[in-house]
């Protein structure tokens, strides 16, 4: 984190010979806002940030998004790298979690009811019979506010800040959530979370962004190498709610404690992956040496490094897609043409007391750390 000068927000990009007149040019940090469009009254906007190295990203206060991230490849070919709309009626459209935040509670809660201090709370069934993130109007579908943050001499962060009202979409208590973004000029991702409340809720807020290290839209992503730093993975049920076990990868598909090819033993006759048409479970991060993820793809040579503070990760790779959806230049998102490495609590957690907790107590704010660090080798 270095090196901004804060005279460049808002002002468009210039090409500077860097101090040293090496002949080597690079782009000063800029960052522009434009209007993307209105809900409700209330203005959505698309903010783009390119850092040093000329690599932008784009994100909007609808569902506090990544809308775009553009990388270079081995050769230096840039591309964008995350799915994403150009318009906002292609996103209330569309797949609601392409690189949203989503909240207040990240992945499934069992039948769509948790109980807390002996009372019985009730939410939204939007994925039968279980509720998936949040509820059909869940943070990935509410406009934030925006506050940028400048800092002295580092690159600003985009401070997303959402008030969810007590019992919306069934949970208890007044939270203000706060998604803070950072696109530094070493090519990382930094999302920081802080969430309060003011009465005794539930929690689990990660980002749901789609990488595909080929190009968006540019097949799928089953030659990609991944490894997850992850002794053990939560095994589901046939409506792919945790069955509560912690189950040691060794010796199962589910194995990337060192790095594997996904397509190699996506089809292995696994209950698991059939459980989950494929991958998609949480794995129980060591959290004991970095990286807690790798994903490499070796035709671009692009690379993911992904670390956390939280205790698990979804490894999601777009089971659920279908061809459907058309995001940036019109490119189709096809039946596993992306993997998400959502950090996150366990699902279920507030049905599960064995689980790392994920109450959220007043007075007690959460906070949280997911960096995605992107390079070629
Ligand atoms: C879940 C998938 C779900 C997807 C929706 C992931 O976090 O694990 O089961 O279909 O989100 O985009």
């Amino acid at each position: 984190m270095k090196h901004l000068n804060l005279k460049q927000i808002l002002i468009p990009a210039v090409i500077v010979l860097s101090a040293a007149c090496k002949q080597e040019i690079k782009e000063e940090y800029t960052m522009k806002r434009e209007i993307f469009g209105e809900i409700n009254g209330k203005k959505v906007e698309l903010i783009s940030m390119t850092n040093n190295e000329g690599n932008t990203i784009k994100l909007t206060n609808y569902g506090a998004t990544l809308v775009w991230l553009e990388v270079p490849d081995k050769d230096g070919n840039k591309e964008n790298i995350t799915f994403g709309y150009e318009t906002l009626e292609a996103y209330l459209r569309g797949d609601p979690y392409f690189g949203s935040v989503v909240g207040r509670y990240a992945n499934r809660i069992a039948g769509g009811k948790f109980t807390l201090d002996g009372v019985e709370y009730e939410l939204a069934i939007n994925n039968p019979p279980n509720t998936l993130h949040g509820g059909p109007g869940g943070w990935h579908s509410v406009v934030w506010d925006i506050e940028i943050i400048e800092k002295e001499g580092e690159e600003p962060s985009v401070k997303f800040t959402y008030i969810s009202p007590d019992m919306e979409e069934g949970y208890p208590g007044e939270v203000e959530a706060e998604a803070v973004y950072t696109w530094t000029d070493e090519n990382e991702l930094v999302i920081e979370y802080k969430c309060s409340t003011d009465k005794k809720t539930v929690l689990n807020i990660t980002n749901h962004a789609y990488f595909n290290l080929h190009g968006a839209g540019n097949g799928d992503i089953l030659d990609h190498e991944l490894m997850i730093a992850a002794g053990k993975f939560t095994p589901v049920d046939e409506n792919l709610i945790p069955t509560g076990e912690l189950r040691p990868v060794e010796g199962t598909p589910f194995d990337f404690t060192t790095p594997h090819i996904i397509g190699d033993r996506i089809e292995a006759d696994y209950e698991q992956l059939r459980l989950g048409l494929g991958y998609d479970h949480n794995f129980v991060l060591d959290n004991k040496s970095e990286p807690d993820a790798v994903v490499y793809e070796p035709e671009s040579g692009r690379v993911i490094e992904m670390n956390t503070d939280q205790p698990g990760v979804q490894f999601y790779c777009g089971n659920f897609l279908n061809g459907l959806e058309k995001g940036h230049g019109g490119k189709i998102y096809e039946y596993r043409s992306g993997l998400c490495l959502e950090t996150q609590h366990f699902p279920d957690s507030p049905n599960k007391p064995e689980f790392p907790t994920t109450v959220l107590e007043p007075g007690k704010p959460f906070t949280s750390k997911t960096v995605y660090k992107f390079s070629v080798k």
